[in-house]
């Protein structure tokens, strides 16, 4: 994809984007603490003009002072839409990408022609995951995105990857450094109160892809066999090599996985 930035505004803030090709929409959203820039070697598809948003307090967009949650990122995505002048388009999200994705078809599902569920999960944090969350703002806080980096750059690639490629070790851990204190904190939050979205999979009408990487140690293969088989004709690709981020770590297969897909969307 190219590197050229558009903005728009939503809610006060000032919010940046990218989009390249001609056709339907396929809006490819982020995960957690990375910017468009995680769909790069991904590249574009033959009939659909992608669409790469850095969410709010990420990448280049706006972090407002408050007002995280699923609900506020999926409605700056469908502002987004709104922009763009498209009533529907195919949703990919990756992890924090695909819990707003979620919240997107609860509110409004009839602007989703289809899903593309990647290294995600429906089910809502557990105590302990929330736990979790209010401990990792509170060093966030303290330490900035490094105490993110410390947490999770680990645990992001396949170790196999991680080895054979360190530049993209450092290109993640840039995209995690770049993400400021409010971004962070706000996602943290957002993340420990979404909805559980277990009762959602069943009500899913629209074709949808679920990748996961073979190697993902934070939703892994298991996880992403709970959400395919809970959505009517789910189809479900596994890629190997690939951690908790295969558009980077593994880009043809992932590439080649999305295109069979939007092929018969
Ligand atoms: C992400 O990759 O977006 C995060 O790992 C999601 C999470 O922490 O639940």
């Amino acid at each position: 994809m190219t590197d050229s930035t558009t903005r728009y505004r939503h809610d006060g803030l000032n919010l940046a984007y990218q989009a390249e090709g001609a056709g339907s929409v396929l809006l490819l959203v982020h995960g957690f603490p990375l910017n468009r820039s995680m769909w790069k070697r991904v590249g574009g598809f033959d009939g659909y003009r992608t669409v790469a948003p850095d969410l709010r307090g990420m990448g280049e967009s706006e972090a407002s002072a408050a007002n995280y949650s699923m609900a506020a990122y999926a409605d700056d995505l469908l502002a987004l839409l709104d922009v763009l002048g498209d009533d529907r388009a195919v949703l990919c999200g990756l992890s924090m990408g695909g819990y707003i994705v979620f919240e997107v078809l609860r509110r409004a599902p009839e602007r989703v022609a289809g899903l593309i569920l990647m290294d995600t999960k429906a089910a809502a944090d557990d105590e302990p995951g929330r736990q979790g969350r209010d401990a990792m703002a509170e060093r966030v806080r303290h330490d900035g995105p490094a105490a993110v980096v410390a947490a999770m750059l680990p645990k992001l690639l396949d170790p196999e990857v991680a080895r054979q490629q360190p530049d993209l070790v450092d290109l993640v851990r840039r995209m995690m450094e770049g993400t400021p204190v409010a971004g962070l904190v706000g996602a943290l939050e957002a993340m420990r109160d979404r909805p559980d979205s277990l009762a959602l999979l069943e009500r899913v009408s629209v074709p949808t892809l679920v990748v996961v990487g073979a190697e993902d140690q934070l939703t892994p293969p298991a996880v992403a066999r709970i959400m395919a088989n809970g959505i009517r004709g789910a189809e479900l690709e596994v890629i190997p090599g690939a951690g908790h981020l295969p558009p980077l770590e593994r880009p043809s297969r992932t590439r080649a996985a999305m295109g069979r897909f939007l092929a018969r969307v």
